[in-house]
């Protein structure tokens, strides 16, 4: 059975790929801040054997070594990571924007993916994928959207090379933006919005799953119906 690991699964997109892949006879390996999320993640899934979960915060380094070294020691080596933990941080505009979110935001959304991708490169498969979690803020000027499209440009560039830097080893590398979901982040952003207008978390582990079975080209990969 092939390996996952996934950042953020407790809800949202993090969770609905952890619920498809485990369904699909994955082994599959998350994380979340508090001992509460990932506990209410397993009770919820009724404790399947091959959900590993463990507490993380990915900004940290500490902790991301040694969630990545759980997910090691439970899966052996990895066909698939994602990097899907994120927070919005603040939508203000730069002159009002506060340090410590600032902070937190680029710590969380850009620290982590380099220290999750860091510690676990050395146990990807030849031929795994790694996706990257984006959005369009990383893409096009996004105003108001200050720290969070600022670390969202940064995991575009960080995907771009690192895909060359992985060429040689066979290992696809995707910033994938999976535009607008009925999440909490979502919500967050646009509390005045019918969150039944947008799609659900489900569509978007579909599309990741034909995404790696696609392998496209492009390394910055939109969700498409
Ligand atoms: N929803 C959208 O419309 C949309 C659009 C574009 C891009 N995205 C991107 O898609 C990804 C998933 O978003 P979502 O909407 O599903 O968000 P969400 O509902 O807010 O879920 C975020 C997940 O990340 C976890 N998390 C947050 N900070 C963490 C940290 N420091 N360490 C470990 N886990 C952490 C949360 O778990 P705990 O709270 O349990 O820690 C939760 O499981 C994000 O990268 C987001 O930027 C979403």
């Amino acid at each position: 059975m092939p390996n996952l690991v996934i950042t953020g699964g407790t809800r949202g997109i993090g969770r609905a790929v952890v619920e498809l892949f485990l369904k699909e006879g994955w082994n599959v390996c998350t994380c979340g801040r508090t001992e509460e999320g990932v506990k209410r993640l397993k009770e919820e899934l009724k404790g399947p054997k091959n959900l590993y979960v463990k507490v993380c915060d990915v900004g940290d380094k500490n902790s991301a070594k040694a969630f990545v070294e759980f997910c090691k020691e439970k899966l052996g080596e990895f066909d698939l990571l994602i990097n899907n933990a994120s927070i919005l941080g603040e939508r203000l505009p730069i002159e009002e924007y506060p340090e410590e979110v600032w902070e937190e935001v680029i710590r969380v959304n850009l620290n982590g993916v380099f220290y999750i991708t860091k510690y676990a490169l050395p146990y990807m498969k030849s031929g795994g994928v790694i996706i990257n979690l984006s959005s369009g803020a990383g893409k096009r000027p996004a105003p108001y959207w200050g720290a969070y499209a600022v670390s969202k440009f940064g995991v575009e560039g960080f995907s771009l090379l690192l895909a060359e830097e992985l060429k040689p080893k066979g290992i696809k590398v995707y910033a994938f933006n999976p535009g607008a979901t009925r999440t909490q982040m979502r919500a967050k952003a646009y509390p005045q919005e019918d969150p039944l207008t947008l799609k659900p978390p489900e569509k978007v582990a579909e599309f990741i799953m034909r995404l790696i079975k696609d392998r496209p080209e492009k390394v910055s990969v939109d969700y498409e119906l």
